[in-house]
């Protein structure tokens, strides 16, 4: 005898946790109106059941022999290897600036044995040649297999699969990344010319602020497929907001998923809608004002630690956010990843870089995720879109 079930909105909430895009309502359930609600609201489409199920796999030789060597139970096999998230270990990575975000970024790579080849490349003469030895003689200890290289030649870029760009000034207390503007998109444009002669098939991530207006520079100098021109600073804002949700929930930060779209700077987009505290909806744990000044801390965790350390900026966690599009681009890690492109349309904006939600892989950008968004986020995410129009005067 079937027992009937009472579906309310946190089963489609955890549904869509699982990565669901249906939900399976038997005869005789009964679905709350407040369920239907959040199935439209986070999209996921309420179907009636019995859904016919895949049939079992057949039996091979090579399943079986699987199954043979690992007698666990009769219907266990070991699971396939899969070449596509097998990472891959770069050629050579190569960093233009060796201050304190690039000089972080080639010391987590040295010893994620990311590369065969780290080239660090700053115009301040010594600074990357000392990093690159500085590597080089950890490597005794930690065993990386990476090579460094530092040099002041921006011709050295050449060869490199993926370029890391954190040339530039950071900003100073008092000092907003749109300050940064002209300085830095002068040094955009001559690694972009260096870049396009010596790594035409690269793909460039820029970090240098202001974040979106930079990636364009780049893009345009080089003249590259917005495929290959990314930029870094969701998954860095993104960390700052599941902290502080974290912080504010008292659960550690492996418990919460949540992400920030939109600009780097005060027209970040931070998306409650789909965060998860234990797979939960924030509202499970924090109050709405809990949750705003979540955002709020989000919003100006750069700024907290300009004011803090006096003369530059944040280095060690920018420098983790852009090992994870790193990590994204060589199949180390899955799924969809914050980070900024050039938009052709998608969430209804056209023409101007914007952190959003994409899949990336070898060749760069592989697509970009359209999540439902509330009708408050997408207005944020006009409104950034807005604000870079602006200060880049299209
Ligand atoms: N996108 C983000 O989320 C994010 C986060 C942190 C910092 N940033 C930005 O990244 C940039 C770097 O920050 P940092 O803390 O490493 O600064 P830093 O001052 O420590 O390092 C910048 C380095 O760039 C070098 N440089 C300047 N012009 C160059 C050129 N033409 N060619 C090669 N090298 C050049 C400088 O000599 C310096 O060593 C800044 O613009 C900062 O605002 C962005």
């Amino acid at each position: 005898m079937s027992t009937k079930r009472v579906i309310g909105a946190e089963a489609l909430e955890d549904a869509r946790q699982r990565g669901r895009n249906q939900f399976e309502v038997l005869p005789g359930d009964i679905v709350t109106a407040m369920a239907r609600e959040t199935a439209a609201r986070i999209g996921i489409q309420l179907v009636d059941g019995p859904i016919e199920k895949p049939s079992a796999p057949v039996t091979d030789g090579a399943t079986a022999l699987r199954r043979g060597l690992y007698r666990r139970s009769p219907r266990w096999v070991t699971p396939q290897a899969s070449k596509s998230t097998r990472p891959r270990r770069l050629r050579k990575l190569a960093l233009v600036g060796a201050g304190g975000v690039g000089a972080n970024i080639a010391h987590l790579a040295a010893n994620r044995d990311m590369a065969d080849d780290i080239t660090l490349i700053d115009i301040a003469p010594g600074v990357a040649e000392a990093m690159a030895l500085d590597l080089n003689h950890a490597s005794g200890i930690t065993g990386s297999r990476a090579r460094c290289v530092g040099s002041t030649d921006l011709a050295m870029v050449a060869g490199a699969e993926v370029i890391v760009v954190t040339a530039g000034r950071a900003r100073g207390p008092g000092m907003t990344r749109a300050d940064l503007i002209d300085v830095n998109a002068r040094v955009m444009r001559s690694t972009a010319e260096v870049i396009k002669t010596q790594a035409p098939d690269a793909i460039v991530i820029v970090v240098t602020n202001p974040l979106d207006e930079m990636t364009v520079e780049m893009l345009r100098a080089t003249g590259f497929p917005r495929e290959r021109v990314l930029g870094m600073a969701g998954t860095l804002d993104s960390s700052r907001f599941r902290n502080a949700l974290a912080m504010a929930a008292g659960v550690t930060p492996a418990d919460v998923t949540a992400f920030t779209l939109g600009s780097h700077g005060d027209e970040m987009a931070p998306i409650p809608s789909h965060a998860r505290i234990k797979g939960r909806a924030l509202s499970a744990f924090l109050s709405e004002e809990q949750i705003a000044a979540c955002v709020k801390d989000a919003i100006t965790g750069g700024g907290q630690v300009v004011a803090l350390k006096k003369t530059g900026s944040a280095t060690v966690a920018p420098a983790h956010s852009s090992i994870e599009l790193i990590d994204h681009i060589r199949g180390a890690a899955l799924g969809s990843v914050p980070v900024s492109v050039m938009l052709e349309g998608e969430f209804g904006i056209d023409g101007v870089v914007l952190g959003v939600p994409a899949h990336l892989g070898a060749k760069g950008l592989v697509a970009i995720d359209e999540i439902r968004l509330t009708q408050t986020e997408q207005a944020a995410l006009n409104t950034a879109a807005e604000a870079i129009r602006t200060r880049l005067g299209l």
